[in-house]
């Protein structure tokens, strides 16, 4: 078995051929989750510099761009009482729990298509989680530690650096013509998140998936 950073390497080079290989997103969900889920196995690899807590803010380092910008692969590490914003990704997203614990706070759209709670998934060191607009991917990000920073590494389907797809607020409901029903938290100017707000048939439950 690989040790230390040629486990990241191996991940990186498993990415890399499902993408030239023009791999669908359930296909990088699930061969690209596995070798995640390999990665983090072993809390062994990360150098210390990108494990770095801030006092004020979550922190996120760029561990590698593919020269294509078809993924990204970045290390958040949360101090205690830290969190992200109610936000959407627009992408898919593979995250594995390094070192801690985290809890995400989903949600989705309730009754009157009104952005509501949907229930929450708590990560733990060996973890690996998957996000994207097909599957449901609205939701907050917090640190579960109250004592200790927690890591975990994310993988997503775009250059995080010159990514405008994320929204990390949630918005106010503005309905229009082509999505009537689009809940609060999506991007109207988005194409993607409007594909995705405005489902063909009835409500849906976007969750963060456990695999
Ligand atoms: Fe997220």
């Amino acid at each position: 078995m690989a040790e230390g950073l040629d486990r990241f390497r191996q991940f990186l080079c498993q990415l890399t051929k499902l993408c030239d290989a023009g791999a669908e997103e359930h296909d990088i969900i699930e061969h690209g989750g596995a070798s995640l889920r390999g990665l983090v196995a072993e809390d062994d690899w990360l150098p210390p510099e990108f494990a770095e807590p801030d006092a004020k803010h979550y922190r996120q380092y760029l561990l590698y761009c593919d020269p294509l910008e078809r993924f990204s692969v970045v290390s958040f590490v949360w101090g205690p009482g830290q969190r992200t914003p109610v936000h959407d990704h627009t992408v898919w997203g593979l995250i594995g729990m390094l070192r801690g614990s985290e809890i995400a706070r989903n949600y989705g759209p309730d009754a009157d298509s009104r952005l509501a709670p949907d229930g929450e998934d708590r990560l733990t060191p060996g973890m690996v989680a998957a996000v994207s607009p097909r599957i449901g991917d609205i939701h907050s990000v917090e640190n579960a530690l109250a004592d200790r920073p927690s890591i975990s590494i994310h993988a997503y389907g775009a250059n995080i650096g010159g990514w405008r797809g994320m929204s990390l607020s949630p918005r106010p409901a503005r309905p229009s013509p082509s999505s009537p029903d689009m809940p609060t938290g999506c991007s109207p100017t988005c194409g993607t998140a409007r594909r995705r707000c405005a489902p063909a048939s009835g409500p849906r439950r976007p969750r963060l998936r456990q695999y």
